[in-house]
């Protein structure tokens, strides 16, 4: 079973992506308004699209002619196309990772007659992949000379508690850490390089990490499922299917002993919080 990929149909892990829209909306949202601003017609390619609820969330909008997302996950590729398939969207299965992908993209391109994507929107996928940099490099040629490329990746470097006398944000950063589920924590920070050796320009970073003040008790409740909430599943459901290596029942254990009091203390106590969270665009 490749775990890495099948958590993403877990109902909790579709509620998760929700708070996590819901908090991003304020970062990502005025630079989709830059990108779209340009012009009409514009095709759109939603590289991990889940269920496709948050590809119709960005992306129906009156600039936007046609959305194509790819995602690996049959059942998800069927829920979104069910729903939301129509004269604008449309959802196919690929593994981003293999020679698939290029099919589907042809085929999309061939029957939209077009010659490549506007925009490329990769929003909390390269994290999960085994060589984030190949794929960066096979999409350029699908993005449009004035095409842009839109990247929201993690980037735990960025993730703060102040204060943080027990230091249970390092210890909850090392568990997302160890967490095979939860992808590469310091992916963002390679972004950079692997957009400028692919050959892409006008490489900008929008953004670097969400925070909330002491007093904004909501949306440090979101930044905190978004980030965290996902622990203790992960570990139940890593021991379950790996009983094997002790040190997921190890953690467990941990995450069970400090989840509670860590929220307490992100959610309620005076404390300044950040996560990490970068956002870059670029053109071929
Ligand atoms: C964290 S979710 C992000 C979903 C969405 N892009 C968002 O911003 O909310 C990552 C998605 O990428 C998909 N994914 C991961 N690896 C993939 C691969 N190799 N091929 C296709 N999809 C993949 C997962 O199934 C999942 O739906």
């Amino acid at each position: 079973m490749d775990q890495i990929k099948d958590v993403y149909v877990l109902d909790d892990e579709i509620k998760r992506l929700k708070n996590q829209n819901q908090l991003l909306e304020e970062y990502e949202g005025p630079v989709y308004n830059h990108i779209f601003r340009k012009k009409r017609g514009q095709a759109v390619l939603d590289i991990g699209c889940n269920n496709g609820m948050k590809t119709v969330e960005r992306f129906d909008r009156k600039e936007i002619e046609s959305v194509t997302g790819i995602e690996y996950h049959k059942e998800l590729v069927a829920f979104a196309n069910t729903r939301y398939k129509g004269e604008k969207f449309v959802f196919y299965q690929a593994d981003l990772e293999d020679s698939g992908l290029e099919m589907v993209l042809k085929k999309d391109m061939k029957e939209k007659k077009i010659t490549g994507y506007d925009v490329i929107n990769i929003s909390f996928v390269l994290m999960h992949l085994k060589e984030p940099e190949k794929l960066l490099c096979r999409l350029k040629k699908y993005l449009k000379k004035n095409g842009t490329m839109m990247i929201i990746d993690a980037e735990d470097r960025f993730s703060t508690m102040v204060p943080d006398e027990q230091k249970r944000m390092k210890l909850f950063l090392d568990i997302c850490q160890r967490d095979p589920l939860s992808g590469n924590r310091h992916s963002g920070e390679k972004i950079k390089r692997y957009l400028k050796k692919s050959g892409y320009h006008k490489i900008v970073v929008h953004s670097k990490c969400v925070n909330a003040k002491e007093k904004e008790k909501e949306k440090k409740e979101l930044i905190f499922d978004t980030f965290f909430s996902y622990l203790p599943l992960d570990y139940a459901y890593l021991c379950e299917t790996e009983p094997e290596d002790s040190d997921y029942f190890g953690i467990k254990r941990k995450v069970k002993q400090h989840y509670a009091i860590f929220r307490k203390e992100f959610v309620e106590k005076s404390v300044y919080v950040a996560c990490g969270v970068m956002i870059f665009t670029c053109c071929r």
